[in-house]
């Protein structure tokens, strides 16, 4: 295919050597002459393993040119690729002049051209700029997004010192594309890349990426308070992580990465308190992991607030032991989440067939009678009660008795979902998901 590259940086001479060795036609093109005429005279703008060697190959053989005229290169490509910088402001914000930059040049260009041509974000860019790009370039070129342009996402996922090996193995293909045309031109360009392709809308592909660098952030950090508490102990750190990484089913898994309520349960809370504790005692500073109650406790402010906004009274609960297939109430979020709806005066009814159970059988009758008499009372033999009673309903937990329970509950009544019962279900109308 032919494609032009703006910006010859680091992700954009990668791509150029790249693209160029899988059979492209590339021109690069950035504002920097010395780059341009690096590029041309086969030598790489940055230090990185085989990118000259790559270069030089792609220049000898016309796969690769670098140019400072957009003008050229639009009229000679079908896909822009952008790869300027997104470099982060003081405030934190990125800033997105170099990327708004280059759209408007491109549009510029597009207003004289008449067939079809994509524009394709691959700087990191926060979700939502594609879709201002594509207004933009709608705008200045006075052409019809999505019919004579499209715009994509496209993230990289390349890092450097290993930036061509990781270009030729990425974890995956990402395509957020405007239209099916610019999606259909990317899965044509990456088809010579050994590796899954996902297509997603261009807001999904932006958050993935920012998703994916600040959960290698997380890790980072999580190692290293682990590390310097291991080392306090005299333990390995290393051996620790290595053990922990072994652990494919719960620990590097998708299990615990799925967006919801709050954790709870007779083990984590206490398990983050007492390492947080022990931290302390060795005079360590673990910022991460004292962090990760109060994160806890937001979620669970997050649901108040989720009930309290409905201005509604009559509250149900569905499912209130900390997860499904358990009776467990030990510190159950949702226990949490009752008190204080009892607390601010709420008519509150309880539905949940284990704890339900539990409390008749008396396998969690001290712990019930202990610790929640005033929310025992308030349970419910069955859910048709508790729903017909209630003007809002709250899924607690995913018990499979609730697979069917969003056809069972009126539109007149509000449902808030901390679990997704049902994948793919996102808030609107009635049904509102604590985090989709
Ligand atoms: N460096 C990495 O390892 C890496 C990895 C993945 C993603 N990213 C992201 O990719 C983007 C680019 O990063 P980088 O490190 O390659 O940037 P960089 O700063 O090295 O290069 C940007 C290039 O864009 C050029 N440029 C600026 N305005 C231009 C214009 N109007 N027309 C043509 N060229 C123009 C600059 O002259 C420069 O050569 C960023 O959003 C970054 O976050 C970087």
């Amino acid at each position: 295919m032919r494609i032009s590259i703006f910006g010859l940086g680091y992700v954009g001479a990668v791509s150029c050597a790249c693209f160029g060795k899988e059979g492209h036609d590339v021109i690069g093109v950035d504002v920097s002459e010395h780059k341009v005429d690096l590029i041309n005279s086969g030598k790489s703008p940055i230090i990185e393993a085989d990118l000259e060697a790559y270069i030089e190959e792609g220049v000898g053989n016309g796969k690769i040119k670098a140019v400072t005229d957009c003008s050229y290169a639009v009229e000679n490509s079908e896909i822009s690729i952008i790869c300027v910088g997104t470099p982060s402001q003081l405030n934190g914000n990125i800033d997105l002049h170099y990327i708004y930059n280059v759209c408007s040049e491109i549009a510029g260009e597009l207003k004289k051209k008449d067939s079809f041509h994509s524009v394709v974000i691959r700087s990191t860019v926060a979700p939502g700029t594609i879709r201002q790009c594509g207004e933009i370039i709608e705008d200045i070129s006075q052409k019809k997004l999505n019919v004579d342009f499209g715009v994509a996402s496209n993230p990289e996922f390349l890092r450097e010192g290993t930036a061509i090996h990781d270009f030729i193995n990425p974890p995956y293909t990402i395509i957020g594309a405007s239209c099916q045309q610019t999606e259909d031109q990317l899965k044509e360009l990456y088809a010579g890349i050994d590796a899954p392709v996902y297509c997603l809308k261009p807001e999904e592909s932006e958050m993935i990426k920012y998703t994916n660098n600040n959960f290698h952030a997380l890790k980072i950090t999580f190692a290293n308070e682990i590390g310097n508490i291991c080392k306090e102990l005299g333990v390995d750190g290393h051996q620790v992580m290595d053990i922990v990484a072994k652990d494919k089913k719960l620990n590097l898994s998708p299990y615990y990465l799925k967006p919801g309520f709050a954790f709870g349960g007779s083990c984590l809370p206490k398990d983050v308190r007492g390492l947080k504790y022990r931290a302390r005692m060795l005079d360590l500073k673990t910022p991460l992991l004292d962090s990760l109650l109060e994160s806890n406790d937001y979620q669970v402010e997050r649901g108040l607030q989720m009930v309290t906004s409905t201005g509604k009274k009559k509250v149900g609960i569905l499912g209130f032991a900390f997860k499904a297939g358990t009776d467990d109430l030990r510190e159950s979020p949702m226990v949490t989440l009752i008190e204080a709806l009892i607390g601010k005066g709420y008519d509150i009814s309880v539905y949940d067939s284990n704890v339900y159970l539990s409390k008749l059988l008396g396998k969690n009758k001290d712990f019930i009678a202990a610790h929640i008499p005033h929310i025992s009372r308030l349970m419910e033999e069955k859910m048709e009660d508790v729903i017909a009673r209630s003007e809002v309903l709250v899924i607690g937990n995913n018990s499979p008795e609730f697979n069917d329970v969003l056809s069972m509950i009126p539109e007149d009544k509000v449902i808030i979902d901390l679990v997704r019962i049902q994948k793919e279900k996102t808030s609107e109308g009635n049904y509102k998901g604590i985090c989709w």
